[in-house]
């Protein structure tokens, strides 16, 4: 199933979610180990890769927008309201992470004036103007914004985890991909 129905995300959601969650917190491991070259040439090599996986990430995000907004999501699953909300707020707060880390990233390499290659395909221009006086801040924005993405995801995966074992709904199956849903269409509880 390719699309989402009223019970479950389909493939291609599936597909976003977790390859865009690989990519990033993979991505945000790789930057901090960066420093880990043993030569300026490797880093240089090491910082290039990590930019246009970044970018890939940037990619996969507006077109998933962009499938989210042909295909609507499966329905909430019955929980108070308050919780409805926090997932609302998390969900959202996640979005604008994984737009805003390549971005910070992207206007940290051009306010540090480092050319941006997409894998040695195509060049990218800057986003900013070279300037001294932003790097360390758009480094520090850079950098902080991941230490934030790990944080807001100790929110969502504990919840995903507390659905999953303590109320034992399909809240993580619906979303785990080849998971048979417990209480869906044909489940036990319908
Ligand atoms: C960096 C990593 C991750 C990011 C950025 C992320 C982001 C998101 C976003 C934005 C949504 C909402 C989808 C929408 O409404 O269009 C979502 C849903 C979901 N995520 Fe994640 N996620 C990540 C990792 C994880 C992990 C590790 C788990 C599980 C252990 C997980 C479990 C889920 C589940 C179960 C849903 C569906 C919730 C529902 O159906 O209401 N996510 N995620
Ligand atoms: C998935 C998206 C991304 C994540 C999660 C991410 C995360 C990080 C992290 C955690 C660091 C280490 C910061 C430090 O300890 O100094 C870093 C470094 C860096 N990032 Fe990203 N990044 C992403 C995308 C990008 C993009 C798209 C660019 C450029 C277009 C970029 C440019 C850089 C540069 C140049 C550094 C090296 C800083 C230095 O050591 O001089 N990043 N990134």
């Amino acid at each position: 199933m390719l699309r989402n129905d009223e019970w479950r995300w389909g493939a291609i959601a599936k597909f976003f979610h977790w390859t865009i969650a690989l990519l990033i917190l993979g991505n945000g491991v790789f930057g901090l180990l960066m420093d880990l070259a043993r030569s300026p040439m490797q880093k240089v090599d090491w910082m290039a890769l990590h930019k246009s996986i970044g970018l890939t990430v940037l990619a996969l995000f507006l077109l998933r927008l962009l499938w989210r907004a042909f295909n609507r999501p499966p329905r909430e699953l019955p929980a108070p309201r308050w919780q409805l909300w926090a997932a609302r707020i998390v969900h959202g707060v996640l979005y604008l992470l994984v737009a805003a880390l390549p971005l910070s990233g992207w206007w940290f390499n051009s306010v540090r004036g480092y050319p941006l290659q997409y894998f040695k395909l195509f060049n990218l221009p800057a986003i900013a103007a070279k300037n001294p006086d932003l790097r360390r801040l758009s480094h520090e924005v850079h950098e902080y914004l991941f230490w934030f993405l790990l944080l807001v995801l100790v929110a969502h995966v504990g919840a995903a985890l507390k659905h999953h074992v303590f109320d034992n709904d399909d809240v993580l199956r619906r979303m785990w991909p080849f998971a048979r849903l417990r209480h869906g269409p044909k489940g036990d509880s319908e």
